[in-house]
């Protein structure tokens, strides 16, 4: 893309503002995305998560916003706006509010009520997006998404895109539109494409998603690799080649699989997915998008962070961890180093913007293929070398032969498990010629160059120089070689820890050439014009009146090494002096190491106030200020029975978490009550007759898509089946609402109670009341609160005064039936210069799942961080994302616990965790 002026390679990563609840970690995840060579953030915005209530956008949530947007132009990130108005996301309702679950019209069409609703979202969020554009000079925002995958392509559907682009338009989005095609449809393409087959839409550019990389086993192993495909200029082309269906506009893959999200009741598989996704995958996956000529990828998920709350669509649990470079706990893995590889390359190599398929190139052998692609105006050659077919894991060695100004040559390259390389041939490395290298760039820049390959493999790297040059290896083994009839510098050596080689040449910069082994290569980081390496993070780079400020974090202590500083300048890290000297080859080197972080101790929690609640099971709870359910009409996808007053709890204003039914009825009771009820992905209900406990039920879960309705039938005790009257209490835990991916109005399916009978017969005289929510968190937003009895009063708040409350420790051995609160404090005291990544850990997470019946909401500082499901799992160490959790301060634990009352069926132990320390 042409970014001012510049052709850019458009190098993104995903991150959801509303899943890291908190500035501090948007600037700390941004930088750290910056730092491992994105240039772009891709963000959705979640209408829901914003908007409580129809017209209602005027929560912190929204305003802040414009800071995540300041912030990621501060990161010195470009951004892609994706406010949908749908998103999917997994989040509760695919992004839309809870309240348009109530609305007559079909959501995503042209139905007026919805294109109002839309209207008012795109009046808020335009707004503030408006103002970050890159072409106001006000900020970085590049491109606007309407819609998320809208796969129908009806009259309706063409209506309601129409609508969107024209209020963006009016709304001052002035860069361009486009949509995201789920899958290679042709679907939404640009008047500018002629293309067979597409579908015509109001946007700038044509986009698509994919996620080809496979999943994980459902036991937790990695399995063997998918093929990669060619969604570009190598690959089958039409309307359904991927950026072939756009024949006039950049090669643009809007989502492309960076991990998976997982679901309630798996064995837990981000560790696993980081590895699936992991470095193969990104070198041969994100590599055949490079040789595609995709020049704008963007990552999802590249931080995944928490669905904390009710943010959680039914097909995932609280944590989003997606087994991303950045997991939830904020800690590179592996899998960014590999990452940054690849963003310093495609940004450092400026002809990679504008390549066209070149000559065929055969392989030496019939395991490995070669995708050539030229830049025909430097005459650049790039060849992407996989095994074929691209799952293989072999171990070949094998010569290709190129072809470029400067000759012929016969390359020798290996490729050993999942794996591929881009080599360079005809490029100009940092004022020097470079004729081919079967070392991969990294980067360069004024006198280096930074090359990278696997330990213990071959390489050799020819420049051209009309005489020969003095050749110094300053560190490591290399040999030269010198051909005075070709002018071909020629080094050879194995790839193994750093290989610095100095070049000095006459007519031209002298050269420090790097090679790198991989773990070599993740200790460089390219901040601005600068190489630096050591630490294990690297943020900012400051030049200024003779002084190099760095910033950075280290998790041990670590050398410092940097290029390109300007001579004889002081520097600072992280605000303090850093003592240097000059380096072997040019460059600075700190004559003492970082320091690392101190250590840190986290205080114990075992000692809890304690105090039971639902009192709305007994029969004289005074529910007279209860809403009474009167309704005969619903616009719910699921209907109650005829005859039935409509209980859904949607219709009643009650969108998230639990919700309380009382059914008062006089006769006699019958022998049993069933129920069909909402509850989202293992969800939960629980029933009292008379103050009797009845039973509780969870919706299966253990799959993908779960079930997300149960009919469920609770048997009556004949001591109950007498003359009324009769209180029937009932609660239910919505797991969120369904997402609207097959724009069906999925996300109208009924949470809550939909319809009772009474011994199979629907009772002619129950009088229904219902509560949930009592009021909106006016901080933490729609999604924080449900309407358990200790939300509604406050129970979940920091400042709560429990010191009525008895006393308890963890583990606990005896509960009741229905909800019980836990409340501690803790104080820390992190040290001011280091970064502790906590979390809370409950029972054995060796254990995806046990055999206790019970779960917990975890608010911390008010702030529901998520849910644990001791039968369900898999998860049991929840991040407590600081911004929330105060490092230097206390800080207040409130758990739910809601419990069939069985024995054990109480709290495990539960403890702080260390999810990543850095001094920064
Ligand atoms: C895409 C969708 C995203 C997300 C992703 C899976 O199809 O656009 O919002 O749901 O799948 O994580």
């Amino acid at each position: 893309m042409i970014i001012d002026g510049r052709r850019t390679f458009v190098w993104s990563g995903e991150m959801h503002p509303f899943r890291l609840p908190s500035p501090a970690l948007w600037r700390d995840v941004l930088q750290k995305m910056k730092a491992i060579g994105f240039n772009t953030v891709s963000v959705y915005f979640d209408w829901g998560y914003h908007s409580p209530a129809p017209g209602e956008y005027d929560f912190t949530g929204v305003r802040d916003m414009d800071r995540l947007l300041d912030i990621a132009d501060e990161a010195g990130l470009y951004v892609i706006a994706r406010p949908g108005p749908y998103i999917n996301a997994e989040a509760d309702g695919g992004g839309f509010p809870a309240w348009l679950a109530t609305q007559a019209g079909k959501a995503r069409s042209d139905a007026p009520d919805y294109l109002a609703a839309t209207d008012e979202w795109q009046s808020a969020i335009d707004a503030i997006i408006a103002r970050h554009q890159l072409s106001n000079g006000t900020g970085s925002v590049i491109l606007y998404q309407i819609e998320n995958e809208l796969a129908s392509t009806g009259t309706s559907q063409r209506n309601y895109l129409q609508h969107l682009y024209d209020k963006a338009r009016a709304d001052g989005i002035q860069v361009p539109i486009f949509h995201n095609d789920k899958g290679r449809n042709g679907y939404w393409v640009p008047a500018s494409s002629t293309v067979p087959g597409t579908v015509p839409g109001p946007v700038d550019l044509y986009a698509f998603d994919g996620y080809p990389g496979g999943t994980c086993h459902t036991d937790g192993t990695v399995g063997s690799p998918n093929n990669a495909p060619d969604w570009g200029i190598q690959g089958a082309g039409g309307a359904k080649g991927g950026a072939s269906a756009s024949n006039a506009t950049p090669g643009f893959v809007a989502e492309f699989g960076g991990g998976w999200f997982d679901y309630w009741g798996s064995v837990g598989t981000y560790p696993c997915t980081a590895i699936r996704q992991g470095p193969g995958y990104e070198r041969v996956f994100y590599g055949t998008n490079i040789a595609n000529r995709l020049t704008v990828q963007n990552f999802y998920m590249v931080s995944g962070g928490t669905s904390w709350g009710w943010l959680p669509a039914p097909v995932v649990y609280s944590s989003y961890d997606y087994g991303a470079a950045i997991d939830e706990g904020r800690q590179l893995r592996a899998k960014a180093q590999t990452l940054k590889t690849l963003g310093y390359f495609v940004q450092s190599v400026a002809p990679l913007t504008k390549v066209d398929k070149g000559a065929d190139v055969p392989s030496s052998s019939a395991a490995v293929r070669i995708e050539h692609t030229v830049n025909a105006e430097t005459g650049t050659n790039f060849y992407f070398a996989v095994h074929s077919p691209s799952s293989a894991t072999t171990d070949d060695s094998f010569t290709f032969p190129i072809s470029t100004v400067d000759g012929s040559y016969t390359v020798p390259l290996r490729l050993h498990g999942q794996d591929a390389k881009t080599l360079v041939a005809d490029y100009d490395l940092a004022g020097n010629h470079l004729v081919y290298s079967t070392s991969e760039i990294e980067t360069h820049l004024r006198g280096v160059a930074l090359l990278h390959g696997r330990d213990g493999e071959a390489g050799e790297t020819v420049l051209r120089y009309p005489s020969s040059p003095t050749v110094d290896v300053l560190d490591g083994a290399a040999t030269a070689d010198y051909d005075p009839t070709a002018g071909d510098l020629k080094l050879s050596y194995s790839h193994h820890g750093l290989i610095r080689v100095r070049i000095t040449a006459a007519d031209r910069p002298a050269l420090t050439l790097l090679i790198a082994d991989e773990d070599t290569a993740a200790q460089f980081w390219r901040v601005d014009d600068l190489l630096v390496r050591g630490p294990q993070l690297v943020r900012t780079a400051r030049v200024h009146d003779g002084r190099l400020a760095l910033t950075g974090d280290t998790t041990a202590a670590a050398p410092l090494e940097i290029w390109g500083a300007p001579a004889a300048c002081l520097v600072t890290w992280n605000g303090r002096p850093v003592a240097v000297r000059p380096a072997v080859g040019g460059g600075l080197v700190a004559v003492r190491n970082l320091a690392g972080p101190r250590q840190i101790t986290l205080p114990e929690l075992t000692t809890w106030r304690y105090a039971a609640e639902s009192p709305e099971a007994a029969p004289g709870f005074d529910d007279s200020g209860w809403r009474t359910a009167d309704l005969t009409v619903t616009n719910s996808t699921t209907k109650p029975p005829a005859g039935q007053v409509v209980l859904t709890a949607d219709d009643y204003g009650f969108h998230h978490g639990d919700v309380w039914y009382r059914g008062h009825f006089d006769g006699t009771a019958p022998a049993a009550v069933s129920v069909d009820w909402g509850g989202g992905g293992a969800g939960l209900i629980q029933a009292w007759l008379d103050g009797t406990y009845l039973g509780q039920r969870q919706i299966p879960s253990g799959v993908a898509a779960p079930p997300t309705r149960g009919n469920d039938t609770f048997a009556i005790p004949s001591a109950l089946q007498v003359a009324g009257p009769h209180t029937l209490s009932i609660m239910v835990r919505n797991d969120g609402h369904n997402e609207d991916g097959g724009v069906n109005d999925a996300h109208k399916e009924g949470r809550g109670v939909i319809g009772a009978t009474f011994d199979g017969v629907v009772p002619s005289a129950v009088t229904w009341r219902i509560q949930g929510a009592a009021s909106v968190d006016p901080m933490r937003g729609p999604l924080n609160n449900g309407g358990l009895y200790g939300e509604r009063n406050g129970w979940s708040l920091p400042g709560f005064r429990d010191r009525s409350w008895s006393t308890r420790s963890l583990p606990d051995d005896s509960a009741i039936s229905g909800t019980a609160w836990y409340r501690t404090t803790f104080d820390l005291h992190i040290p001011a210069d280091v970064d502790a990544s906590l979390g809370l850990t409950i029972g054995d997470p060796s254990v995806p799942h046990n055999s206790r019946h019970y779960r917990v909401l975890i608010f911390v500082n008010g702030w529901n961080m998520g849910q644990y499901i001791a039968d369900v799992g898999p998860q049991h160490t929840f991040a407590l994302p600081t911004g929330v959790l105060d490092p230097r301060g206390r800080n207040t634990v409130a758990l739910a616990v809601t419990s069939d009352g069985g024995e054990a069926n109480a709290p495990e132990g539960i403890r702080l965790t260390t999810l990543g320390v850095s001094r920064r």
